[in-house]
Order: structure tokens, then C-alpha cells, then sequence
């Protein structure tokens, strides 16, 4: 072994390439090499790529790919945490995941939506109904969401602080030099907060909510009947915490849609039709690039081998951009979703596969009802107007925002 017979990317390193082409890194050398899968280098380590729905099916193979030490340190000290849920592999991964998994029942995401609805509601009504940031707004609403559905209890002169060290997280995480240390800074005091509420709610200092999330993760049992390390209770905790504040990504994309495509606002009468929106914001918009894994014993699939041990990232992406499976991947159509036959592999913008025994997203279906209760806010609730400015993003900056970040005017309730 050692030699590979997949096509190669030539040169020592493409971490400078893959930092300028951004979302479409993949896709490009995909298109230019004629195949799915390929190799290159990326921050000094050989790395396969691939795209695709088949491809993914074979990424979320349990039996071919691991997850631990497939992010890279610096991600984790910054996004993900050290220890979480992302970096386990077989029946402790499948233990640790369920534990997510019972939160996300149908009285749960009720509950989601219903402060949602509150907290867009009470934003408005605080605001200057002049100009509103709609990212920077989506912020607070959701760091208060975060917070209140969780079951973490916080003072209200606490909500900016908490808005910027779980948006620091996801905003600064593949930054370099200053951000990416103050990434790490907004990680470590958050951790800190909420290993010692952990700590005082094993001490019954603090009572809470039996049905909520901060209960459910203090009293998880581990496999050998152990309750988790705080460190790591914390880890988790900000696991729900840091991605619900992070749906203001896509939340400044839905009302991007809204100036973009009013011929599509139009068509939001029915609950399908607002599904349908949603999903294909969700599918048409840049968010999350790739995920990570590495080969777990060696194996060939379609005449090339892949190494045990090698890093390995599947293009979500690109997969979503797909010419293969999507019809005019490049215009927005939410009626498309009409006819999808809802594979788990072709769309995953939150990863693919199953929730339970892979590491899918545990949190979409929660996204999914933040984002139809703001939509059905935004359109049917509130009457505003787009303002002059720069809606423009770049497809090599993660997350991609528009660079004014999406401003509404003359905002009134209807
Ligand atoms: C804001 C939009 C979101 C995006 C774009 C997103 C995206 C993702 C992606 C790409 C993964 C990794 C998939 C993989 O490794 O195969 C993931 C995992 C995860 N997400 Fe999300 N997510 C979002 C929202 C949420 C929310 C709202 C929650 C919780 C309330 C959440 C909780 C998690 C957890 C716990 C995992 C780890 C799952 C595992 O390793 O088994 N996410 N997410």
C-alpha cells in the first residue's frame, strides 16, 4: 500500500487553494478530474474528497468509516468541544447519540417553536422598527430560545454575552490568527459557566425542569452506568446551545430568499409550500462545507482503495449542488422538493444518514421548525421594505453572510 490509484491533486499542499475556492474547492477539482472521489493535501495531510449520493452512502458506512480524531484540533477547540458526541465511534457513539435523540420528540419541538414565535415577537416590539439587523437579531432571539428550551437559567442583562461567546464559535471556528483565539476564549468561559451550573445542579444547589435538556445531559448515564465528566456534560450542553444561535445563518438566508425570489413569497399559502422553502434554502444556500471522517480498515470501492487511517471529507455542499440528482442545481425552485423522494444521501445540508446510528445532524428537525415559525413570522406577521445595501456573499468566507447582513426597514406588525 502507500501508492494510491485515485486521481491526484498535484503539489505539495492545497490548504491555500482550498481557503480561496471555498465551497466549491471540491466540486472544482471533482469537475476537472472527471470523478467523484479524488486525493490532496490539505494542512500538511493526505486527504480523499468526495461528492455525491453514493458517495455519501459510502461515507456513512459505519463499517468503513470512523469519526475519532477526524476534525481537526483547532476546529475542536473552537466549534465542537473536545470529547463531544462528533468524535465517538460504534455503541458509545449510538449511547451518546440517543441521548440527543430523546429530546427531539414532537412536544419538544412544539415547545421550540412556540418560543420562537414569543421571542421574534418580543425582539420586534424592543427594536427601532426602523432598520433591523436580521442576522444580528435572529442572534438574540435564538441565544434567549437557546437558553429557555435548554432549561439553562440566565439573567436578561446576560443574553450579549452569551450571544457572542456560542456565535464565536461558529463564526471564528476555520479563522486564523486573532479570531481564532477569541473563538477559543468565548469556548473556554461558556465551558467553564456550564460545568459549574453541571456541578451545582448534581449538588441539587439548583433545581430544574425535569423534562429539559440541562436534566437530561447532568443525569445522562454513560455505558458503564457513570454520569458523564462535567467537562463533558458542558461539551453537550453547548452541542444544543451553540448550532440552535448558529440557525441565524440560515435565518438571514431565508430573508435573503424573501428579497431574492418574491415570486416564490408569493406561493407561501400552505404548510407544504412553506416546507418546501425552507428546505430549499437549506439545499441552495452555503452553510456547512464538509464533513469529516477517516478510512477504518482498508477497502477498494469502484476500483480505488482507500487506506486505513486517511482523512476523508464528503462535500455537503457540493453533493447539494449535485447536477446528477438536482435538475438546475444553480436556481432556487422549492417546488422541487414536491417531487423528492427524501433519500438520505442526495440532500445534507446537516449531514447525511441516519440519526441514530451516524452522525446526521441531531438537531435538524429542530431547525426545520425554527425556520417555518420565522418564515411564517417574516411573511404572514410582519410588513417591511429592503433598504439600499450589499447583499452580496463570498463563497470562500464560512459561514458565507451577505455582507450587510440582510437590513429591513419600516418594519410594522400586520
Ligand atoms: C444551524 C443549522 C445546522 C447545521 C447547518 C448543522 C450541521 C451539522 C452537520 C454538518 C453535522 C455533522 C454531520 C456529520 O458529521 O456527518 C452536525 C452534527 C450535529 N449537530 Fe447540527 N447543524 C445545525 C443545527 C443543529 C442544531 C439546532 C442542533 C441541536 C439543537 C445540532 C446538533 C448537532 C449535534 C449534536 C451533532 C453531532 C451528531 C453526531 O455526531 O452524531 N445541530 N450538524
Amino acid at each position: 500500500m502507500g501508492e494510491t490509484n485515485m486521481p491526484q491533486d498535484k503539489g505539495l499542499d492545497h490548504t491555500l487553494k482550498l481557503l480561496h475556492e471555498g465551497y466549491h474547492f471540491i466540486m472544482n477539482r471533482s469537475d476537472k478530474f472527471h470523478s467523484r472521489v479524488f486525493e490532496t493535501h490539505l494542512l500538511g495531510e493526505k486527504t480523499i474528497c468526495m461528492v455525491g449520493k453514493e458517495e455519501a452512502e459510502l461515507f456513512y458506512d459505519n463499517t468503513k468509516f470512523v469519526r475519532k480524531q477526524a476534525s481537526p484540533v483547532r476546529i475542536q477547540k473552537t466549534l465542537l468541544g473536545v470529547d463531544g458526541v462528533q468524535g465517538l465511534d460504534g455503541a458509545a457513539h449510538h449511547h451518546r447519540k440517543a441521548m440527543f435523540m430523546s429530546l427531539m420528540t414532537q412536544e419538544g419541538l412544539t415547545q421550540v417553536g412556540v418560543l420562537v414565535q414569543e421571542e421574534w415577537k418580543q425582539e420586534i416590539e424592543q427594536q427601532s422598527r426602523e432598520k433591523i439587523n436580521v442576522y444580528q437579531a435572529a442572534k438574540r432571539v435564538l441565544t434567549k430560545v437557546a437558553l429557555r428550551w435548554t432549561g439553562v437559567p440566565y439573567q436578561d442583562d446576560q443574553i450579549e454575552k452569551w450571544a457572542d461567546y456560542l456565535s464565536d464559535m461558529f463564526e471564528d471556528a476555520g479563522a486564523v490568527g486573532l479570531k481564532h483565539w477569541q473563538a477559543r476564549r468565548s469556548r473556554s468561559k461558556a465551558e467553564n459557566q456550564l460545568k459549574e451550573l453541571v456541578e451545582a445542579v448534581r449538588r441539587e444547589d439548583i433545581m430544574v425542569r425535569q423534562d429539559s435538556a440541562l436534566y437530561h445531559i447532568v443525569w445522562h448515564r454513560e455505558l458503564d452506568d457513570e454520569l458523564l465528566d462535567a467537562q463533558i456534560a458542558a461539551v453537550e450542553l453547548l452541542n444544543l446551545l451553540r448550532p440552535i444561535v448558529a440557525i441565524a445563518v440560515y435565518i438571514d438566508f431565508v430573508v435573503l430568499a424573501i428579497h431574492d425570489y418574491p415570486e416564490e413569497v408569493g406561493k407561501l399559502e400552505s404548510e407544504e409550500a412553506m416546507e418546501y422553502f425552507i428546505q430549499e434554502v437549506r439545499r441552495f444556500y452555503p452553510f456547512f462545507p464538509v464533513a469529516p471522517a477517516r478510512v477504518k480498515t482498508n477497502f477498494d470501492w469502484k476500483g480505488y482503495t482507500f487506506e486505513e487511517g486517511t482523512l476523508t471529507l464528503l462535500d455537503l455542499y457540493g453533493t447539494n449542488h449535485d447536477p446528477a440528482v438536482w435538475s438546475n442545481p444553480k436556481t432556487f425552485q422549492p417546488e422541487r422538493f414536491q417531487s423528492w423522494k427524501g433519500s438520505p444521501f442526495d440532500f445534507i445540508p446537516q449531514g447525511g444518514g441516519e440519526f441514530n446510528i451516524g452522525h446526521r445532524c441531531a438537531g435538524e428537525w429542530l431547525t426545520i421548525e425554527v425556520l417555518k415559525v420565522t418564515l411564517d413570522f417574516f411573511v404572514h406577521h410582519l410588513s417591511f421594505a429592503f433598504p439600499e445595501q450589499n447583499l452580496a456573499y463570498e463563497m470562500n468566507d464560512i459561514p458565507a453572510l451577505p455582507k450587510s447582513n440582510v437590513i429591513i426597514s419600516d418594519v410594522k406588525f400586520k
